[in-house]
């Protein structure tokens, strides 16, 4: 009858897939929000090829009973595709949880299901892609048929945009053949509208990540609900920054130590949680992609943005504008896609730059070569297509949907509950990489934003920082520096009884959690808990340059006597690199037996490559010690993971 459900108004899939006349759906398990860009990037192509209306969700707004209802009840229903992230230890991305405990548990047939799955994960880690695995198997054990093959997306060899790339190719074709559907041109059809508007900007109260209050006649209760919360991984506290300081010794390189105050929010944690911060784009990356579409002018314009379909949700806050939404919501600095070269062929301001777009976008190789290999980010590779001429014809609705939404970025929290109940600490490595025949620093943008607050909040001028950014430093001074966060619970938890001993291996940035570990060993002490040993092995290039936290391991070992004990490995000090595995083949015989004592195995830090030595170098020490073979040691590992009793928080 014509009336619209829109997104989040019912849990009823078939409901809101008939109201809105949809004839596919994409679901998609996301942790950090990368499935779900692609996910809406697949259903608009899909869309637009196949001219199917489709339907993109977040997995955890519907219920399932009626899963295998659709294709019966929605007349002409296609498919449904599932993009499905791998988290941490093989576990579902949260909003996936309750899907698959249906799944699992509950659902019994699946048998008139046509399904496409894409997997997100990372080779580095032991369960690669294992939800991705998990979708098809569990569904396919229900009776769906799955339509082409299961794709597999690499985020640890850095191929997860080729690996779509080529999932997404190899599936259309399976459903031209399988589904008879016809394949047509890829032409833009806007999801979202974009209008200017004639109210002007009220002066920015804050504007770090609080977009919704910097704009214009924000009702009180809007207001309110932002200041008081309840704060979580959709509404981000605004953190003031109580302290922060500079860990290294070093010209080139920085470690930033920050402390959030979350004592005005609702906001807890416990040691070894992780803290999301949400950044905001550099002074210059804006700049420069205002420039190159043409909207340096017009960028303090207030914008409205909404939503054609009922079912997309722009991400955006409204009102807005341009240069807030490109500041607050776009991920505008890092690596671009091929397949956005490929689409944004179409709004090229000249015949040559339409010619060279579609060229990269169609070849993988070329593609490599000039944009992947010479870090080009979105506004540079728009300013080397078309010679620097302006991009004026590409609608806004356009780059609000084409580019990925700026993420949160996670750090291991590096205090601890029981002695910073509030304040929570954290220890992030800022990304700044020079490459030779490259003219510009390659940056992070988290990091660099807190390397920029640190300098400011403690006023050092002295150093030359490659990008800046829109502090909305404190009015006065009693005033914060602050910075939108939220906190996610993790798995990576000390012992239930303080008296189990520990070890820990925290190479780098990856002693953060520990130092929350040895804090909280600390407090114990001082209320009279009988603690168990705690083993830390740290390593660093040079004691003098990387060393972190290197005076307070001195108090905390006042503290706790025969209780801490630091290993230290520094790399780059002798001829030969000393890792943290070589000084724990040092220490086998201890290792071996405080595992036989019950200890608790942390591992924390780089996932691509230390994670794996690690865990090669415990079975290697189980093999020497326990006198078994390889593949029993092997088991004795595993073994431990099973118990809880070996955990990593790697990334
Ligand atoms: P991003 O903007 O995300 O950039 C990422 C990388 O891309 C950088 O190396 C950057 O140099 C590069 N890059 C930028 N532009 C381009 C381009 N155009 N082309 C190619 N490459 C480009 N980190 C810590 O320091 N401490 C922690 O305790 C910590 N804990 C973590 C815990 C978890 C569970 C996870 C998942 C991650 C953790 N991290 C930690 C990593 C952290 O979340 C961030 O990924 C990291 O700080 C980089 O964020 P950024 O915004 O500065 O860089
Ligand atoms: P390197 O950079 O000199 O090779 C923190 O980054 C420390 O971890 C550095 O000393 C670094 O050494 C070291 N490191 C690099 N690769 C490692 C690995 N595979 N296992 C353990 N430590 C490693």
């Amino acid at each position: 009858d014509g009336v619209t459900v829109a997104r989040g108004s019912s849990r009823d899939l078939i409901e809101v897939i008939s109201a809105n006349e949809k004839k596919a759906l994409v679901l998609f398990g996301s942790q950090t929000g990368t499935s779900e860009d692609y996910s809406h990037k697949f259903a608009k192509e899909f869309q637009s090829r196949f001219s199917i209306p489709t339907m993109c969700g977040d997995l955890a707004d519907y219920d399932y009973e009626n899963l295998n209802e659709i294709f019966t009840s929605v007349d002409g229903f296609q498919l449904i595709v599932f993009l499905m992230a791998t988290y941490g230890e093989g576990e579902p991305p949260d909003n996936a949880v309750e899907f698959f405990d249906y799944l699992e548990n509950e659902c019994e047939d699946l048998s008139t299901v046509k399904f496409s799955c894409f997997g997100l994960g990372n080779s580095t880690y032991e369960f690669y892609n294992a939800m991705g695995k998990r979708t098809v198997s569990t569904l396919t054990e229900k009776g769906a048929t799955l339509i082409g093959e299961l794709g597999l997306g690499d985020d640890g060899r850095g191929t997860m945009d080729e690996d779509y790339m080529a999932w997404k190719d190899g599936l259309f074709d399976v459903l031209k053949d399988k589904l008879s559907l016809k394949e047509h041109d890829l032409v833009y059809e806007p999801g979202i509208k974009v209008e200017e508007s004639s109210l002007t900007v009220l002066s920015p109260e804050v504007s770090l990540g609080e977009p919704d209050s910097k704009y214009v006649n924000p009702s009180e209760d809007d207001l309110k609900s932002h200041k008081l919360g309840p704060f979580d991984h959709t509404h981000p506290y605004l953190a003031p920054i109580t302290a922060s300081k500079e860990l290294f010794n070093s010209e080139t390189r920085h470690c930033v130590h920050a402390e959030f105050d979350l004592s005005d929010s609702n906001l807890k944690y416990s040691t070894g949680d992780h803290l999301a911060i949400w950044p905001s784009n550099s002074n210059e990356e804006v700049a420069k992609l205002l420039d190159i579409l043409g909207l340096s002018d017009k960028k303090d314009i207030v914008i409205k943005i909404s939503s054609l379909d009922p079912t997309v949700h722009p991400h955006v806050s409204s009102p807005s504008t341009y240069e807030s939404v490109i500041r607050h919501y776009l991920e505008i600095s890092g690596p671009v896609s091929r397949q956005f070269v490929g689409s944004v062929a179409q709004f090229a301001p000249t015949e040559e730059a339409k010619a060279l777009a579609s060229k990269l976008g169609k070849d993988k190789e070329l593609f490599h070569k000039e944009v992947t290999a010479k870090y080009l980010n979105i506004s540079d590779l728009l300013h080397v297509l078309s010679n620097g001429a302006k991009w004026t014809t590409v609608p806004f609705e356009f780059v609000i949907e084409s580019i990925a939404h700026l993420q949160p970025r996670y750090y291991s929290i590096s205090s601890s509950s029981m002695s910073e109940k509030q304040t929570v600490h954290v220890t992030a490595v800022v990304e700044q990489e020079r490459y030779p025949n490259v003219d510009k620093v390659v940056t992070g943008v988290a990091t660099n934003l807190l390397l920029n607050i640190q300098q400011a909040q403690n006023k050092v001028s002295d150093s030359k920082l490659p990008v800046t950014y829109d502090l909305a430093g404190p009015r006065n001074k009693f005033e914060k520096f602050k910075l939108p966060v939220h906190v996610r619970r993790s798995t990576f938890k000390l012992p239930s009884n303080p008296a189990t001993p520990i070890i820990c291996i925290g190479p780098g940035t990856g002693v953060a959690p520990f130092r929350g570990f040895i804090r909280e060993k600390v407090k114990q002490v001082e209320n009279g808990s009988n603690v168990g040993k705690a083993v830390l092995f740290f390593g660093c290039r040079n004691s003098n340059e990387d060393f972190l936290y290197k005076d307070e391991w001195v108090d905390y070992s006042k503290k706790l006597g025969d209780k801490f004990e630091l290993v230290t490995a520094f790399s780059r000090e002798t001829a030969k690199k000393v890792y943290v595995q070589d000084k724990m083949l040092e220490k086998a015989s201890e290792i071996n037996q405080a595992l036989n004592d019950g200890a608790f195995f942390y591992v924390c830090g780089d996932a691509a490559r230390m994670a794996r030595d690690v865990q090669s170098v415990l079975i290697k020490i189980f093999v020497a010690e326990r006198k078994v073979t390889e593949e029993v040691a092997t088991d004795m590992v595993k073994n431990l993971r099973v118990l809880n009793r070996y955990q990593e928080d790697v990334w």
